[in-house]
């Protein structure tokens, strides 16, 4: 399999949306087909369950019933099962099939927003939930991962909308978020850049485009795909 795959992380209003998008204009404009995609949510299937696991088990439909669960009640390792099956089928039906076509993927979210929220924040282990999601996706792992860091305290004052479940969770939740991120970057620094996200904008842009531009050249390298997994889909 060949193409390009890239993963924007980090926690919640650090600007990934933007980075990806000037991300997208650039690469097309060097003569890739791109591909822009997000977790959750990037698949029918993944988009019904990232109603239920940000809104609970009545969004969607309208109608509050007594015994629909909140989103709250979500068991911990129920959850991890949710988001690593919108990860399964978030790469059978989009991402492999797009590599396979050789264009370059550019996800807003994938398996480290897993390690990072569900395992970093919550009971789980980190092992526990690379393993369920190294299962779902038969080893892929991205090319190359840009983590946007910022203080929680000062991404959340961006956010526009109002907060889902993951965002409400606290202050305490999110920095533990966040520190979970910077030692995933710590331990594979081939895949990850990290990339001081309270700067501007275009700062951050220029960050990742002279990134992007020496992985192109082939001047850096980046993450290796587990690919001794891939099965079937290869
Ligand atoms: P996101 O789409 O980034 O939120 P928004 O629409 O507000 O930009 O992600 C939704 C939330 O889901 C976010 O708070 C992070 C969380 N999340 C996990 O907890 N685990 C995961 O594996 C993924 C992909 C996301």
């Amino acid at each position: 399999m060949t193409g390009l795959f890239i993963s924007f992380e980090g926690v919640d209003g650090v600007g990934k949306t933007t980075q990806v998008e000037r991300l997208r204009a650039y690469l097309e404009s060097c003569g890739h087909t791109v591909v822009t995609t997000r977790e959750p949510g990037g698949t029918a299937l993944g988009r019904a369950i990232r109603r239920v696991l940000l809104y609970g088990m009545d969004a969607g439909n309208g109608v509050v019933d007594e015994h629909d669960g909140d989103a709250a009640d979500i068991a911990p390792r129920a959850e991890a099962l949710l988001f690593a099956a919108d990860r399964a089928q978030h790469v059978a039906e989009v991402i492999r099939p797009a590599l396979g076509r050789g264009e370059a993927v550019i996800t807003d979210r994938y398996l480290d927003s897993s390690l990072a929220y569900q395992a970093g924040g919550r009971e789980l282990t980190a092992a526990e939930i690379r393993e369920l999601s190294m299962w779902g996706t038969g080893g892929l792992l991205p090319d190359r991962t840009y983590l946007l860091d910022m203080d929680p305290a000062l991404s959340h004052a961006r956010l526009t909308h109002a907060e889902d479940r993951m965002e409400s969770a606290g202050n305490a939740f999110q920095r533990r978020t966040r520190e979970a991120f910077l030692a995933l970057a710590a331990a594979e620094p081939e895949r990850f850049r990290v990339i001081d996200a309270a700067q501007s904008i275009d700062a951050v842009w220029a960050s990742i485009r002279a990134d992007i531009d020496a992985l192109l050249r082939g001047d850096v390298h980046g993450g290796t795909r587990d690919e001794t997994r891939s099965g079937e889909s290869a």
